[in-house]
């Protein structure tokens, strides 16, 4: 923001409209100041970078299961926070030919794209709480970067709250799919991919059982081979499945028992998506960084990667271990009504197991995969390399 910054204060009110060197000269690098500035929230001290923060892969920097916004800050949220990383690929949300529903953007889908999805985090009450797009807009007239706004999208740019919004959400949306920063495609796995690493004994065994269709089957949503172009693996299939995560008791809204996050089948969309079978589904997210999260799943319930990963294997064969037991009855499910259970994925590996059975992996076979998601951490530098 450095449009006065560099000029003494009588001179820079002369100069209102003209840009300094510095300004921001393209819709990305507009984006990247938005994105970062917590003038825009009610608060004052909130901007998205908060949420998604730079150094926690853009996601959230804390062990919260949700995160706090609003006019004081004190205002719980729903969900946990998703990476902002390596979305530029994610399909506008959409049902294929077979009826499998795939992209769009939150744990839900209910932003088709990532221009329509900036609009909730600026007014919802819980996060920067502005109310309405008019709040927001009249924050960025009043911006130092408001003339670089104007000569990036036209002079009459910001006259027009419902235009000016449009050219607002085109910048944010710009700077996550322009930005070098959201998709470096430099982690460990990378280099190994490129022939420039290699992967420890450990690592190498949970690549393995990762992608072994009857043992972990993590690569059948999560896929972790170069498509056919030679793309890069994003470890996302974009589609939607019920995982059954046990209810997170610490979200405040959880205090009301009838009250339940039926993700896709509640995000808004009408016709199928709105389908009692689309209950309980949320959206396959990307594994890469998901070594640096501290809270997994779209209701945080479960707070370290190891606990994320032996929950896929242990669900049904030590289901005690993940849901609360009442009265001696494993409530399994507790977060979807009854009539939603079966909608619960629990015909494929490794769900595919019955009570008293053995787990699709050993202790050792998920630490050796829990080893592999750490490559998938970005910005692994040559100081880091093994041999
Ligand atoms: C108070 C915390 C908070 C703030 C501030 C915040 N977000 Fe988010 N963001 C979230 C949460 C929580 C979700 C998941 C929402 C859901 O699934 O309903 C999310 C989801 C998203 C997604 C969808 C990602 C995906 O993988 O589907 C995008 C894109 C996004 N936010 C961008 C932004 C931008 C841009 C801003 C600033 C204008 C912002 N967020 C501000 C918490 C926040
Ligand atoms: C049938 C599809 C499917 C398979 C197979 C699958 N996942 Fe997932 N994964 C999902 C979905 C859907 C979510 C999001 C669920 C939610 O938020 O409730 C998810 C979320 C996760 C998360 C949480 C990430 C975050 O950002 O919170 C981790 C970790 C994860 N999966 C690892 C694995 C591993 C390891 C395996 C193999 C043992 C695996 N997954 C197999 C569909 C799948």
């Amino acid at each position: 923001m450095a449009v006065c910054l560099l000029v003494p204060l009588a001179a820079c009110e002369k100069k209102q409209t003209t840009v300094s060197v510095n300004a921001p000269a393209t819709a990305a690098a507009l984006g990247k100041v938005i994105f970062h500035d917590a003038s825009l929230s009610a608060s004052g001290v909130m901007s998205c970078a908060s949420c998604h923060s730079p150094d926690h892969a853009h996601a959230q920097p804390n062990a919260l299961s949700v995160q706090f916004g609003g006019v004081a800050m004190d205002q719980p949220g729903t969900r946990a926070v998703p990476s902002l990383r390596y979305m530029q690929k994610t399909p506008p949300f959409s049902f294929d030919s077979e009826g499998t529903p795939s992209g769009g953007f939150n744990h839900d889908g209910s932003a088709e794209t990532l221009a329509i999805q900036v609009e909730r985090p600026l007014l919802a009450a819980n996060e920067m709480a502005n109310g309405t797009r008019a709040n927001v807009i009249e924050k960025i007239r009043l911006s130092q970067y408001a003339p670089a706004f104007r000569k990036l999208y036209g002079e009459h740019s910001l006259d027009h709250v419902d235009t000016a919004f449009m050219h607002l959400s085109n910048a944010l949306q710009e700077y996550q799919l322009q930005a070098d920063e959201f998709h470096p495609f430099n982690s460990k796995y990378d280099f190994y991919l490129a022939g420039k690493a290699e992967l420890s004994p450990a690592e190498m065994r949970g690549l393995r059982l990762f992608n072994e269709e009857k043992r972990a089957n993590c690569a059948a949503c999560h896929p972790s081979e170069k498509g056919d172009d030679g793309s890069s693996p994003l470890f996302t299939d974009f589609t939607y499945d019920a995982l059954g995560v046990a209810r997170n008791q610490t979200i405040a809204a959880n205090a009301d028992s009838s009250r339940f996050d039926l993700g896709l089948c509640q995000s808004g969309r009408q016709g199928k998506a709105a389908d009692t079978a689309s209950c309980g589904k949320f959206k396959v997210p990307t594994l890469r960084n998901v070594g640096t999260r501290q809270v997994f799943f779209h209701n945080g319930q479960i707070k370290t990667l190891r606990e994320a990963v032996a929950f896929y294997v242990t669900r049904d064969t030590h289901p005690q271990s993940w849901y609360p037991v009442v009265q001696g009855k494993v409530q399994k499910f507790n977060d979807l009504p009854k009539p939603y259970h079966k909608n619960v994925n629990v015909q494929e590996s490794p769900y595919d197991r019955k009570l008293g059975q053995k787990p699709a992996l050993s202790d050792q076979e998920i630490d050796d995969v829990v080893a592999f998601l750490h490559t998938l951490t970005d910005g692994y530098s040559a100081s880091q390399k093994t041999k």
